[in-house]
């Protein structure tokens, strides 16, 4: 009995290690490409890459198999190991320890993020033909108010650190860096990883903003 339920809790932890590397963390890395195109303007930004992938066939089916439940079975699993508590920064001071906890409270940022930003995009689209319509229009109009570009800026670098650091943890979950030098050492590689990352994303931002300002 105990054996099922270690063999049941071993399958679900590698699945949400697995669900936050493919596809999840594959369509942030592939959704903060696709911002990045709004440095191009709104024509090329709404016709060609938003239209693309609208024309695309089974998307409701892909939105919902290839990212919306795996991020909810990866959201869920993940409040359920926040609920277990097992991280204590405040007595271990180690620097592992902290990330272990940061990783953790950037999960229940990015979730309350994701809320809002699928309900401001893709929620209010539903709604709102306009939106679906000229989705740089209403970027760019939303991103020139400062509490909604302060909360995509924290929105955008608490992503990238969660899956930055998480590609690190996830290398140790599935045996790939086992000693504490391979650990360190794919650590900084991450970091670039994040670097780089947040880099588009910031790109991304300042392309629907530039084009506010009247640059683009
Ligand atoms: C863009 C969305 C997200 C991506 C790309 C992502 C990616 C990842 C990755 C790659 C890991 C490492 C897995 C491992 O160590 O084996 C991870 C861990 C974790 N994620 Fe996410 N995640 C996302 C959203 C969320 C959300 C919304 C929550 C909600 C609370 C969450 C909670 C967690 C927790 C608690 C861990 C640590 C699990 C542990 O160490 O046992 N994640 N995530």
């Amino acid at each position: 009995m105990t054996a099922s339920i270690d063999n049941t809790h071993f399958l679900l932890r590698r699945l949400h290690s697995l669900f936050g590397l493919v596809p999840v963390g594959a369509f942030l890395v592939f959704h903060l490409w696709e911002n990045s195109q709004s440095r191009f303007g709104a024509a090329h930004f709404n016709e060609t890459v938003v239209g693309g992938l609208q024309r695309l066939n089974y998307l409701p089916f892909l939105e919902l198999f290839v990212i919306a439940l795996p991020l909810l079975f990866h959201a869920g699993y993940g409040l359920a190991v926040i609920g277990s508590g097992r991280a204590e920064p405040l007595r271990y001071r180690f620097l592992r320890n902290r990330w272990y906890w940061l990783q953790r409270i950037s999960g229940v940022g990015l979730m309350l993020f994701l809320l809002l930003h699928v309900g401001m995009t893709r929620i209010a689209g539903m709604f709102e033909p306009s939106i679906r319509a000229d989705l740089f229009g209403h970027m760019q109009q939303s991103l020139s108010q400062p509490p909604v570009l302060a909360l995509y800026l924290i929105g955008l670098w608490l992503a990238v650190f969660h899956l930055a650091n998480g590609l690190s943890t996830a290398a140790i979950a599935w045996g790939l860096t086992t000693s504490a030098n391979a650990q360190r050492r794919f650590g900084w590689l991450c970091g670039a990883f994040g670097l780089l990352l947040g880099a588009i994303g910031m790109h991304g931002l300042i392309g629907f903003l530039a084009a506010a300002g009247g640059a683009a």
